[in-house]
């Protein structure tokens, strides 16, 4: 618990309880991964945990929701079948000063989308989208896609809508995982995260990967 009104429901699996033999997966990480100073990007155990999940499950189509620098991007990459395609959606850059997020207009940090996996030669399946993640048209996407990954503005209304569209885009049997579902003091609107995935289970058995921040939806569950 925290100083902030919150609640952690989601009920916590291991992630040998969620995928039955997946202690054994072996994954591959860029040595560039393994000792990174940026906040904004996933925490080694929780982006080695989705290298296991990718790994493991073999997804052929995976949509991330929050590019960032990409080191999400270049560890699903690096760890799904050579013919699994990677949407990835960002902010366009053009548009970083203006956009209204969900603490205000402006603020956000200066970064390259997309340069932690740009040139390497396992991208070529990388495909980076630009847009506004509540706006942007995934009607081409719908129903086909075996792994969502959501982590773009973590404020209530932005994760609503992520949320709802992740459904959408999911094919029968398909993984939703969203990061932050617990989180940094320092980064109070997170809680946006948690309270969707609170209410979110009411209705769709979610639960946090144990030992991490992330939270997941397994639809074949
Ligand atoms: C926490 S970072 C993602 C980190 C990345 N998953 C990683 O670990 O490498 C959040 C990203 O979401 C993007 N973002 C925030 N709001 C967005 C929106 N409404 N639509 C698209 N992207 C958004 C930000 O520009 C930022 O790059």
């Amino acid at each position: 618990m925290r100083g902030h009104d919150v609640r952690f429901l989601l009920p916590k699996r291991a992630l040998g309880e969620l995928f039955p033999g997946i202690e054994s997966t072996e994954l591959s990480t860029p040595v560039s991964q393994i000792c990174r100073q940026d906040e904004w990007t996933l925490p080694l155990t929780e982006l080695l945990t989705l290298a296991a999940i990718c790994k493991h499950v073999r997804p052929r189509k995976v949509f991330e929701i929050g590019t960032y620098t990409g080191s999400t991007t270049l560890m699903m990459a690096k760890n799904t079948p050579y013919e699994t395609e990677i949407f990835t959606l960002d902010l366009d850059p053009s548009q970083r000063e203006t956009h209204k997020h969900g603490l205000g207009i402006g603020g956000l940090p200066a970064f390259a989308v997309g340069s932690a996996y740009q040139g390497l030669p396992f991208t070529t399946k990388v495909h980076q989208l630009f847009g506004n993640s509540v706006t942007f048209d995934y009607s081409p996407f719908a129903a086909s896609i075996d792994l969502v990954l959501i982590d773009a503005d973590h404020t209530y209304d932005f994760v609503k809508v992520d949320t709802a569209n992740a459904f959408k885009l999911l094919r029968p049997g398909g993984i939703i995982i969203w990061d932050d579902y617990v989180w940094d003091e320092r980064y109070p609107e997170c809680i946006g995260v948690t309270r969707i995935l609170n209410e979110l289970q009411q209705t769709r058995r979610c639960f946090q990967i144990a030992g991490t921040r992330l939270a997941i939806y397994l639809d074949s569950l």
